[in-house]
């Protein structure tokens, strides 16, 4: 039986991706390692509660002997623990240091202690900033970050690249574009979007609606993920993304359709500072070297997540009755 570690396995990612080493990997056992901030939350992990394969610790990535005492004996860690939301790292980035670069940090000197673990750090297409109107990011576009929050995982991949170059640990980098599906939290696009088109609020699109994200299932993210453990060449970096370019007023659009709400609910807002215009990720690297190939169609996938968040309104109400999440939502769309 391998052991394998997920960090940040409470969260939206993680949680899916737990799901996916469940179902898939009978032959590894799994342990959540979690801070459950306001982001991460056990009712995301119900159906795996009661699998003998599955474990978790409540721990803290900054918490070294914590960590260590988790990581010692694994085979693998994935790397998710984050702070993830760019308009929370505008309003508060003390935060996003913390976990996102001293995190990381603690994750490779753990992982160094160790001795023959693969670390997997999951990281994000935003570390290259922003795109015009055509190109694509390759993993040798310049990392050229715009907020708080991709500066601290540029930061994260860089400690990643020197710790395998200089202590020769076995660690590979996906970077991956915007992700979709169950278990997100109710502060990104499209959970925001649908809670409030099913209370009948103004749909608060930034700017001119036009920026454009390059959407994947989360499921196609984990597969990508488990590949790159599995097949990843050590101090590799692959981009992963679902080749699904949409401007955020298309999609927005086409889930007030999806709901039988109308357009009339949209309602420009004041600009996200720093906001990347355009995202679009080049996935041949992965495709070659992992075999990698996203599965799930936009329109459908989107459409079973929008049914989804309808269905499971008693997971909404649960993780949104946090206070720090609450607060946020406040400042986040009182000021605009
Ligand atoms: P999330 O905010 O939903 O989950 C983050 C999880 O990390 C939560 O369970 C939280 O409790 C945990 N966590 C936060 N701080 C911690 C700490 N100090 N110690 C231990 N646990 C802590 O995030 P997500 O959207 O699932 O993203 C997961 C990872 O994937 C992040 O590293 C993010 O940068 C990366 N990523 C996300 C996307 C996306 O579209 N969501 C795309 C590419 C990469
Ligand atoms: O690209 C990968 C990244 O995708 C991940 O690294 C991040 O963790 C993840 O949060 C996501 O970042 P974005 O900033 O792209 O996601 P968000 O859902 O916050 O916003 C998507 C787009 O929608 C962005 O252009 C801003 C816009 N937006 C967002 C919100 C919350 C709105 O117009 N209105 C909103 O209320």
């Amino acid at each position: 039986m391998q052991r394998w570690i997920v960090t940040g396995g409470a969260g939206f990612i993680g949680s899916n991706l737990v799901r996916q080493i469940l179902a898939t990997r009978p032959e590894v056992e799994v342990t959540v390692y979690d801070a459950l901030t306001y982001a991460g939350h056990r009712e995301s992990l119900v159906d795996c509660e009661a699998n003998p394969r599955f474990r978790f610790v409540q721990g803290d990535i900054c918490d070294g002997p914590a960590l260590s005492a988790a990581v010692a004996g694994a085979q693998r860690v994935y790397h998710l623990a984050a702070e993830s939301h760019v308009d929370r790292s505008i309003h508060g980035p003390a935060e996003f240091v913390r976990t996102n670069v001293e995190g990381t940090f603690r994750v490779l000197e753990a992982v160094r202690a160790a001795k023959g673990v693969r670390l997997v750090h999951v990281s994000t297409d935003e570390v290259y900033g922003s795109l015009g109107p055509t190109g694509l990011f390759t993993e040798e576009t310049p990392i050229d970050p715009s907020s708080p929050y991709s500066s601290s995982k540029a930061s994260s991949d860089l400690l990643v690249q020197a710790w395998c170059r200089t202590f020769k640990i076995d660690a590979v980098i996906t970077r991956c574009s915007n992700n979709y599906g169950p278990y997100q939290m109710p502060e990104k696009l499209i959970p925001v979007m649908v809670r409030k088109a099913l209370a009948g609020q103004p749909l608060p699109v930034y700017g001119d609606g036009l920026n454009v994200r390059d959407w994947i299932h989360v499921d196609d993210h984990n597969r990508g993920v488990l590949l790159a453990g599995d097949k990843g060449e050590s101090g590799r970096v692959y981009n992963l993304g679902g080749e699904a370019e949409r401007t955020n007023l298309a999609l927005v659009k086409r889930l007030l359709a999806h709901l039988g709400r109308p357009e009339s609910l949209i309602a420009y807002v004041t600009d996200r500072p720093g906001h990347d215009r355009r995202y679009a990720m080049d996935i041949t690297r992965a495709r070659r070297e992992l075999g990698f190939e996203p599965e799930v169609r936009f329109e459908p996938g989107l459409d079973a997540t929008i049914d989804w968040y309808q269905q499971n309104a008693a997971w909404c109400d649960a993780v949104e009755g946090n206070a720090s999440h609450r607060a946020h939502l406040t400042r986040n769309y009182q000021q605009r």
